[in-house]
């Protein structure tokens, strides 16, 4: 697996730094309020796992599945709940918990519908920001780095499902994709 990595963007140690850091600040920003973290499966199960533990003050979890459809690839912006959260939104201040965001359209369509739910608030708290990609005006409240307009896997981040396991985040030799 890591022959097919071209160069490590960002090392478990940065990860875990950046991760401690955007607890403290999440902690010290919800004292006050009714945290819900909504993940969004798959890419961004490792990134919750270590971003809850690095949170001080009661969160409540839930998850969500979505996939996009329609004519095109998955940045279609039509996004389908595959799998639902468990917990009605009202009361919640909901952090949505992504591992990148990138043309935007999966949370641009994702905050509609979980608007409608009536919850108190809906922030975004991504590790990754890709914003040369964006393709609608959508900004994250957190944001762990961003990175430039390359092929990055690990982390919870995949390659036709492959390289979620990789303990940092990396950029794909072009061979691996390209044929
Ligand atoms: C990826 C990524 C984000 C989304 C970002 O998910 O995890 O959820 O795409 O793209 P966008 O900003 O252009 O909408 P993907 O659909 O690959 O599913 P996965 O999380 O299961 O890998
Ligand atoms: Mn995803
Ligand atoms: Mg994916």
């Amino acid at each position: 697996m890591r022959e097919d990595i071209l160069k490590v963007l960002i090392t478990e140690q940065e990860l875990k730094n950046k991760i401690a850091q955007l607890g403290a600040q999440i902690s010290r920003d919800y004292a006050d309020k009714n945290l819900l973290m909504v993940s969004v499966l798959k890419g961004s199960v490792i990134f919750m796992a270590d971003l809850m533990r690095a949170i001080t003050i009661h969160a409540r979890v839930d998850f969500m599945a979505v996939s996009s459809y329609g004519s095109g690839v998955k940045t279609s912006g039509v996004v389908k709940i595959v799998k639902d959260l468990d917990l009605p939104l009202d009361g919640y201040d909901i952090l949505i918990v992504e591992d990148i965001l990138d043309s935007g359209k999966t949370l641009d369509y994702l905050i509609d519908i979980l608007n409608q739910r009536n919850p108190k608030s809906i922030k975004i708290a991504t590790l990754l920001d890709k914003p040369e990609r964006r393709e609608v005006n959508i900004k994250p409240d957190y944001s762990g780095f961003v990175v430039p307009d390359e092929f990055v896997v690990g982390y919870g981040l995949d390659y036709a499902e492959k390289y979620r396991n990789l303990p940092f985040v990396g950029v794909l030799k072009p061979e691996v994709y390209s044929h």
